[in-house]
């Protein structure tokens, strides 16, 4: 006889009670605890109703005398997902692909799935194999490697691996799973971590890389117990701005690679691209001299790259003046136009500021605080800055200009693009030793207005 327990889990951070309270003590939700079965059984595992006794055991080894042969990647034709995941899948491991809803996390990896040159399962508990037929031909490939399974029940799923036997497996997405072992919906807290950790047992027991797509809650955390992301190898994030064609693949966990790397792709009517130099789109192209626009030089990850800063500064027409950004941290522009005003002078508290990174993406990196500044006072002296100049220096309290990271990194690709001159501060140490490009060193906002404006 079955023994039935139940717990109860908080449906939005996964916090496990013994009984039920109205609020959890953990996020503070209201009403978010929900009891759930579990239905105990003689012995989970990813093949139904065989028991694997593991016989095999490790014993402590020295640091020397471990294999210290590099991991085996499975490489894929997409550079940018190689990039971001380390140098591509590494067998038996279980990588979260995490994004908002229609952000294109299903594309993704039907794309990969369908260039990928191993034999793949793509398993969707969401769409019917009609439809992602349809999603296949708009991309626009055919592979016959590649096969699509719709199934939401994990034990159903282990048995069509077993006659597949793919080498990759996709999950589409692991809150539409549910496994017999549990009662409760798909979905729900013990759900999600019970059939993540068959899957895991699955990956690590046939060396099999499992990739899954998580939904993500409104605040942007991927749906389901937190010790989801601790248990899987690698966690990844889709991001970007629906109403503009730029994604950004993260990573924001990978026990096999860097977390520092990233790559851009462009969402186009069939499918997804990679974009292999990002600078040159994220610069708009126009012939004329507009003022209020500054190309700063940022770091996206380990990648540099150039975007470019619009700011207009007008007159407030209401009593509060605006403050309005896209893509950059509000509270930081404000800091800036406190800056400009107390420590160069700037009449700014009465007027209306927005500023927006071109191309939808958005910013994190303090080194664009420079070109803010003088796509700013570009907007508001109405002097337009030479297309030829950037920028990349942090802009600290007392009005003084701070080094960045990587600088040289910055200036190279500046260089590279064909920029004739670029701003940094005279305290960054520089290395490089540029032919075609002058690097302007400044060390307060003074000498910025001098050297922009005259
Ligand atoms: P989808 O992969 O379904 O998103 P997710 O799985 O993250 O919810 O893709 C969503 C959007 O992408 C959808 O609005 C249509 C668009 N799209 C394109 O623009 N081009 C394409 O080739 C495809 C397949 C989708
Ligand atoms: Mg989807």
């Amino acid at each position: 006889m079955a023994k039935v327990k139940t717990t109860f889990y908080c449906q939005n951070c996964g916090t496990q009670y013994a009984k039920w309270q109205g609020q959890c003590n953990a996020c503070k939700e209201w009403n978010t605890i929900v009891e759930e079965v579990l239905l105990k059984e003689e012995k989970n595992d990813w093949k139904a109703g065989t028991v694997i006794q593991s016989k095999k055991t490790t014993k402590p080894l020295l640091l020397h005398e471990i294999d210290s042969a590099v991991e085996m990647r499975m490489r894929s034709t997409d550079s940018e997902f190689n990039r971001v995941l380390g140098g591509g899948l590494v067998p038996g491991s279980v990588t979260l692909l995490g994004g908002e809803p229609g952000i294109g996390k299903s594309t993704l990896l039907l794309q990969i799935a369908l260039f990928l040159p191993f034999k793949t399962l793509y398993v969707s508990g969401e769409e019917s194999q009609k439809q992602i037929k349809m999603r296949a031909e708009r991309i626009n490939r055919h592979n016959d490697n590649c096969y699509i399974l719709t199934e939401t029940k994990t034990q159903h799923i282990f048995k069509q691996i077993e006659k597949t036997e793919p080498d990759i497996l996709i999950i589409d997405s692991i809150q539409t799973l549910h496994s017999d072992y549990i009662e409760s919906s798909p979905g729900s807290i013990s759900q999600i971590r019970e059939c993540t950790s068959e899957l895991i047992k699955f990956a690590k027991e046939t060396n099999t890389p499992v990739i899954l797509i998580g939904h993500i809650t409104k605040d942007g955390n991927i749906a389901g117990p937190k010790i989801l992301e601790h248990m899987v190898d690698a966690v990844l994030q889709f991001e970007g701005d629906r109403n503009h064609v730029y994604r950004i693949l993260r990573s924001l966990k990978n026990r096999f690679g860097s977390t520092a790397e990233l790559g851009i792709y462009e969402m186009l009517g069939n499918g997804l691209r990679e974009v292999s130099n990002p600078s040159e789109i994220l610069i708009s192209k126009n012939d004329q001299d507009l003022s209020g626009t500054a190309i700063a030089a940022t770091l996206e990850g380990m990648r540099p790259l150039m975007i470019e800063i619009q700011a207009l500064v007008s007159t407030a027409v209401y009593g509060t003046p605006q403050r309005s950004t896209t893509g950059y941290n509000a509270k930081r522009l404000n800091m800036i136009l406190a800056v400009l005003e107390k420590r160069a002078g700037f009449r700014l508290g009465a007027k209306d500021v927005f500023l927006n990174i071109t191309g939808g993406i958005s910013v994190d990196d303090p080194a664009i605080d420079l070109a803010v500044v003088a796509a700013i006072l570009s907007s508001n002296e109405d002097i337009a800055i030479e297309k030829d100049v950037c920028f990349a220096a942090e802009i600290g309290l007392a009005g003084e200009i701070r080094p960045v990271q990587r600088v040289d990194q910055r200036i190279s690709e500046a260089e590279k693009l064909g920029f004739s001159s670029i701003f940094v501060s005279k305290f960054n140490k520089i290395t490089v030793k540029p032919k075609n490009i002058q690097v302007v060193l400044v060390s307060k906002i003074e000498d910025v207005i001098t050297e922009l404006f005259g």
